[in-house]
């Protein structure tokens, strides 16, 4: 599977996978904002943007093993990893998979643990309606009105625009796929406790998907993470606070470089 991936700068190689369901369009400000530090590569995951869905089973597992095929395409051997909600279930995927190949990793507005059954049941149904309806009217009634918070909502009505033109764009079938790939995702907390990478947890204070213990427990799991709240925003903190996202992510990357040298 080859991924489309959008690919700039030079320097220590950062990988930023998206959230569901969007694509790599919703790394426009950290390609902007981290390229002068950061080899930003930012591809879109099966199905999704420019990618072809291809005919594998749904799974996180076959999401991060063509993130490392990627990796192997480009000559990347080691990378920092990083990935929002969906894309933070594929980055601990990746972190099962692929351990000797992360230099760091960053969990944005992600969880370790499964789905409770409930979940797991809802994104089936889901799925099935995606399948059925071949269009993401599900997706827009449902989930885009919890994927951006109240400040988001109130005050920046472009980035809320943009968030729900994403949406409308997703393939149905893209969608309907990752979602039974995430209804399927194992337990990584049990994980955790190898992931020896630095890594850097972010949260949304406003996030309405995942909750703050969810992002705390991860973070106090690992043994070597740092957790940062980002106030003012909901569930896409890239998209809503970009500018705070960015100075924790190139912090986190300072940091990490000095202690490679
Ligand atoms: C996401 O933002 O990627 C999704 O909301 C994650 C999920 O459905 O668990």
């Amino acid at each position: 599977m080859q991924l489309y991936t959008r690919d700039v700068g030079s320097g220590t190689p950062l990988v930023l996978l998206h959230a569901f369901p969007l694509s790599s369009a919703m790394w426009l400000a950290q390609r902007e904002g981290l390229v002068s530090r950061f080899r930003v590569l930012t591809p879109d995951m099966r199905g999704f943007g420019g990618s072809p869905l291809g005919a594998e089973e749904p799974s996180v597992d076959a999401m991060a093993d063509d993130v490392a095929a990627l990796l192997d395409t480009k000559g990347i051997d080691r990378a920092i990893i990083g990935g929002l909600s969906m894309g933070g279930y594929v980055t601990l995927a990746f972190c099962r998979r692929h351990a000797d190949r992360v230099l760091g990793a960053v969990l944005a507005d992600t969880k370790a643990t499964e789905d409770a059954a409930a979940a797991r049941e809802a994104r089936i149904s889901i799925a099935e309606r995606l399948e059925a309806d071949g269009n993401v009217s599900v997706l827009l009634d449902d989930l885009l009105p919890r994927l951006v918070g109240p400040t988001t909502m109130q005050q920046r009505a472009l980035v809320y625009g943009r968030v729900r033109g994403l949406v409308q764009s997703t393939p149905p079938l893209a969608a309907a796929w990752a979602q039974r790939a995430m209804a399927a995702r194992p337990d990584s907390t049990g994980a955790l406790a190898e992931f020896r990478a630095p890594t850097l947890v972010l949260h949304g204070a406003e996030d309405a998907i995942i909750t703050e213990d969810e992002a705390r427990s991860m973070a106090e799991a690992l043994p070597n993470a740092e957790l940062i709240m980002i106030p003012g925003s909901g569930h896409l903190t890239a998209v809503e606070q970009p500018q705070l996202f960015n100075d924790a992510v190139t912090e986190f990357g300072a940091a990490l470089t000095r202690t490679l040298r």
